[in-house]
């Protein structure tokens, strides 16, 4: 077989190379630690931040309902995740996936487009944990001055204003992360065992302690109706407070990310992306359930929506504001720590099919990490986290992961039909209904976005495309080594 843009990847000799004994990686992960690692990338700044917002701006109470929604469109590219992290278990995720069922110029994109996801989505919430960090020493005492706190320039409101010099917060968060990945990967996920175990108990004693105070009235209605135009309220409401609330599901992905480093893949990989997808979904329920009970939506437009509930109840619960605080920086760490590991890999799978330098590809020989990406990302989040305004780039993240959602529904579908034979050690249920419709609720959320984010999206595309016209083509292994092909 010849090689083109469209030349696929044969999944044997993926599987091949994903069972290599010495692949250089370190296979320690088993699947307390994969769930972990799954529930350390989803639980953030979504329920910590977001919630509160879109349940005053779009969806009242109803904001259980947009959870729930979004939950099950997660639970479909879930499932079909897990499908493909089992039968094709190497560090490329989507971008693997892709090039054994799309293509390779399907499978750039894709991996161009995870940078939206992991690079971006690092940096996002390296802002967001310097935003609660800031705020929490400043209840201590200590103000970090402003031009150490923002980035330079940010849009308020539509206009663009002078805001500080750099964001060294952020910027800390993702070099302490960058070191971590380095030293290993049993390190980080011990490190990560441990926010989680944090942010957990953290949301479950705030349940545990607001839940004698709810307020039935604060639930009626449960939908307010529709006011202030589409998506505001009613069922339009929910339906763009689910849009909005998916950033809270992204991250259960970065689990395929460690396949490589996973002690059984086949059977592990689909219980700590489901694993950890169905934990966080009942967190995010239950918790978002007792929010709108205790306090109304209308007074949760604050950056910190759970303190401010526990706040409004009493004196006798402002003990839990440091608390909450505590637990938001605990989850919004874990998350810029799944994220920044989830690059690197995805960055090594693409060097070592030649499409990016072959640097990129280099494991430590002690550390066994891919330490050259790792570094990589994280100078560039931190760049990033550290100058940009973080507000554009949000909805980015979003859409990113919404396209490689999609291309991996429509991958399961593709190899069902092109490869029924192989073994699967998981199954996606009720294919094709699932992947199709996995694929389209991904299609519509994008659709769903403003027309700037699409506009972002196409540019960031073009420039993938520019780089692999003039790097990726010509040095793809494809085209040297064709019996790899499918
Ligand atoms: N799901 C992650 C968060 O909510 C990105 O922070």
């Amino acid at each position: 077989m010849s090689a083109g843009l469209f030349s696929r990847k044969s999944v044997a000799h993926l599987k091949e190379q994903a069972e290599e004994p010495e692949h250089g990686f370190r296979r320690v992960l088993g699947p307390v630690n994969l769930v972990s690692l799954g529930v350390g990338g989803i639980i953030g700044a979504g329920i910590f931040v977001l919630t509160g917002q879109a349940a005053a701006q779009y969806a009242g109470p109803a904001i259980v309902i947009s959870f729930l929604i979004s939950g099950i469109g997660c639970a479909f590219s879930g499932l079909c995740y897990a499908e493909m992290a089992s039968m094709i278990p190497v560090a490329g995720s989507a971008y693997t996936y892709a090039y054994a069922t799309l293509g390779e110029i399907i499978a750039w994109i894709i991996g161009w487009d995870l940078i939206l996801e992991y690079l971006f989505g690092a940096a996002t919430v390296a802002v967001g944990w310097s935003g609660y960090v800031v705020s929490f020493l400043k209840d201590l005492g200590i103000t970090v001055p402003k031009a150490l706190a923002a980035a330079p320039v940010d849009v308020v409101k539509g206009h663009w204003q002078m805001m500080g010099m750099v964001n060294l917060p952020a910027v800390f968060i993702v070099v302490l992360a960058t070191i971590l990945l380095v030293i290993g990967i049993r390190e980080s996920a011990n490190t990560n065992n441990i926010i989680v175990f944090t942010k957990i108990a953290v949301l479950i004693l705030f349940v545990a302690v607001a839940l004698p105070f709810i307020n039935l009235a604060n639930w009626h209605p449960f939908i307010p109706p529709q006011h202030g135009g589409f998506g505001h309220f009613g069922w339009s409401g929910v339906l763009r407070g689910a849009g909005v609330i998916f950033f809270a599901y992204i991250g259960f992905d970065a689990v395929s990310t460690t396949a490589q480093e996973a002690r059984r893949p086949q059977k592990d990989m689909p219980i700590g992306i489901l694993g950890s997808l169905a934990i966080s979904t009942v967190l995010y329920i239950v918790v978002s359930l007792v929010l709108t009970g205790v306090i109304s939506y209308t007074k949760l437009m604050v950056p910190d929506p759970l303190a401010v509930a526990t706040d409004s109840i009493g004196p006798q619960l402002f003990w839990m504001r440091p608390i909450i605080k505590l637990g938001a920086i605990a989850g919004l760490s874990s998350v810029v720590l799944i994220l920044l590991m989830g690059q690197p890999r995805v960055f090594f799978s693409m060097a070592r099919d030649g499409l990016l330098p072959p640097a990129f590809a280099r494991v430590h020989p002690r550390f066994r990490t891919p330490y050259v990406t790792t570094i990589t990302t994280g100078i560039l989040a931190a760049v990033v986290a550290g100058l940009f305004p973080i507000g554009i780039l949000g909805e980015l993240v979003s859409i990113g992961t919404l396209m490689a959602f999609m291309i991996v529904c429509l991958g399961v579908l593709v190899l069902r039909f092109n490869h029924p034979e192989i073994p699967r050690t998981f199954r996606t249920p009720w294919v094709p209904v699932v992947p199709i419709l996995g694929a389209a609720i991904c299609l519509l959320q994008m659709v769903m976005l403003p027309l700037d984010t699409w506009v972002r999206l196409i540019v960031w595309m073009i420039i993938g495309i520019i780089i692999y016209s003039t790097y990726g083509y010509r040095h793809s292994h494809a085209r040297i080594r064709p019996e790899t092909l499918d």
